[in-house]
């Protein structure tokens, strides 16, 4: 008993039909992951303000954005946008987006004014309780970061991160914050983007302390960053983890870089650039031998010899530290804005300081023909984070990742569908690398709650959800489209390429 074959064919082409209308509305409207969180990041010294209230001494940002001509804009962080008065406000914007948590920073000379842990403020300790305690009575889940770039100026005037005793006291700084937030914070980041507040603030005029030793102070400063990330973990971990059931982890910039080119040159100089970007801080943490990228530690030692030094200008760990810093991290935590392409091709000698971190890459980079975004280092290659996440699971066995920072600056206002476009971009290509990668990833941040201070662009670079009126002493703060956007975003739980919100007027 046989169906005609043309019974068949009609009912093949009709299920074809289907499936593919089916499967390309599904591409279309995008279901997240059962279980990703999703969330906004600010840092303590890009939103606070209050640079001098109660005891607070002065950080290191403090006093490099009173030095005239040091800001491109003149503007300071004095104010910005004056959450620590206002951070209720800050709360009510967080519920009105819905998010899971909110990752903030704490200002270390604000909880510590000597620096050290000899004098706790109350004034510091008791700002940052409240808005722990608002978040969690409002359902948002506190994620902390411990050190996002304000060190007390009484510890740089003893040398800052180039002083080996930086991860003694820095160990001391957290263990005051595991005691006094501890039993209510559940996710702990030491340090945010080790190679930002690095190599552009001790070799480079870019960023404070303003330290340029190039090639040399910046690259004993990483070493003992990584200590001090790995004591501070240590103690959570010895101390602290059973008693309070949390994680503690670090943050890399983890921004892709690759070979301009596909010649067995560019992408070897590809590998080694992404050595210096992101592996310099990841590589002694999460791979498995631990100890520096290999790459580095060959060039580094070639291009000091030849420049007469007598022993590497990279500091050896050894292999005590090694083990030390080894597996110092409950999760990868994971920041990324864009990509950029190298090539040694046209790089000559004296393009950039010698010694320095750039001579020791020796290439010229570009964003090959991208569109340049306003702010140059978020142009949008979406690609770029998919391979970025590819290279952390590949490089470190799939660790967790954290997504604790991803986004788009201008200098607009409330009306950015070009921020929308980037997030959309950017979500689509992290649900690709989950979905058809494997990669581990388990929370998105988007980077910023609101427009804030954004180091040596000021308060004119915008990267905020919200808008902050700077010239109105009440800091009023409304949604931009993109805000209203990643509301619906989170409330959907799927990634619609077509949709785009309808502007409505709003303040905080
Ligand atoms: C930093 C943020 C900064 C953002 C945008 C990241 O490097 O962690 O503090 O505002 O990039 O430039």
């Amino acid at each position: 008993m046989g169906v005609p074959w043309h019974v068949l064919a009609a009912v093949l082409a009709v299920t074809l039909v289907i499936t593919s209308t089916v499967s390309s509305s599904a591409a279309e409207m995008r279901k997240l992951p059962e279980g990703l969180k999703l969330g906004v990041a600010t840092a303590s010294f890009q939103i606070e303000g209050g640079w001098n209230a109660a005891d607070k001494s002065p950080s290191i940002w403090d006093i490099y954005t009173h030095m005239p001509g040091k800001i491109k804009d003149g503007t300071d962080g004095n104010d910005t946008c004056k959450s620590y008065e206002f951070y209720q406000r800050d709360i009510q914007m967080l519920k009105f987006l819905g998010v899971d948590f909110y990752r903030f920073s704490i200002s270390w000379p604000r909880v510590l004014p000597t620096g050290f842990a000899d004098k706790i403020s109350e004034d510091g300790i008791g700002y940052y309780s409240r808005l722990v305690d608002e978040l969690l009575a409002n359902g948002i889940e506190p994620v902390v970061t411990l050190y996002h770039w304000d060190l007390p100026q009484s510890l740089q005037d003893l040398g800052g991160w180039a002083n080996p005793l930086i991860a003694d006291w820095f160990e001391d700084y957290a263990r005051v914050l595991y005691d006094a937030l501890g039993d209510r914070v559940k996710t702990w980041i030491t340090l945010n983007e080790p190679k930002q507040f690095i190599i552009y603030g001790y070799g480079m005029e870019r960023f404070a302390p303003n330290i340029v030793s190039a090639g040399i102070g910046d690259y004993i400063a990483v070493k003992n960053a990584l200590m001090a990330h790995a004591k501070a973990w240590h103690l959570y971990d010895k101390e602290y983890r059973e008693k309070q059931k949390g994680t503690c982890g670090i943050t890399i910039a983890t921004d892709f870089r690759e070979g301009l080119s596909d010649t067995p040159e560019d992408v070897e100089l590809g590998r080694m650039v992404m050595d210096f970007e992101a592996g310099f801080y990841s590589h002694p943490i999460f791979s498995s031998t631990g100890g520096f990228p290999e790459r580095m530690i060959k060039r580094i030692a070639e291009k000091s010899a030849e420049q007469g030094f007598p022993r590497s200008r990279l500091p050896e760990l050894s292999q005590e530290e090694i083990d030390f810093i080894k597996g110092t991290s409950d999760f990868y935590g994971f920041n990324h804005y864009s990509t950029k392409f190298y090539t040694a091709d046209g790089y000559t000698k004296g393009m950039y300081p010698i010694p320095s971190y750039e001579d020791d890459i020796g290439a010229v980079s570009s964003y090959k023909d991208y569109p340049p975004a306003p702010i140059i280092h978020a142009t949008k290659i979406p690609n770029g984070i998919r391979k970025a996440l590819n290279w952390v699971k590949d490089n470190y066995n799939n660790p967790t990742v954290l997504i604790t920072e991803n986004g788009y600056g201008n200098y607009g206002g409330v009306d950015d569908p070009e921020r929308i476009d980037y997030y959309k971009a950017y979500l689509d290509a992290v649900l690709d690398a989950i979905e058809v990668d494997g990669c581990n990833v388990t929370t998105y941040t988007a980077w910023s709650l609101m427009d804030n201070f954004e180091w040596d662009s000021g308060l004119g670079a915008k990267f905020g959800l919200f808008e902050v009126d700077f010239d109105d002493e009440q800091r009023t703060r409304k949604a931009k489209l993109s805000a209203l956007w990643y509301k619906d975003f989170i409330a959907q739980r799927s990634l619609d390429p077509d949709y785009l919100p309808q502007f409505e007027e709003n303040k905080f």
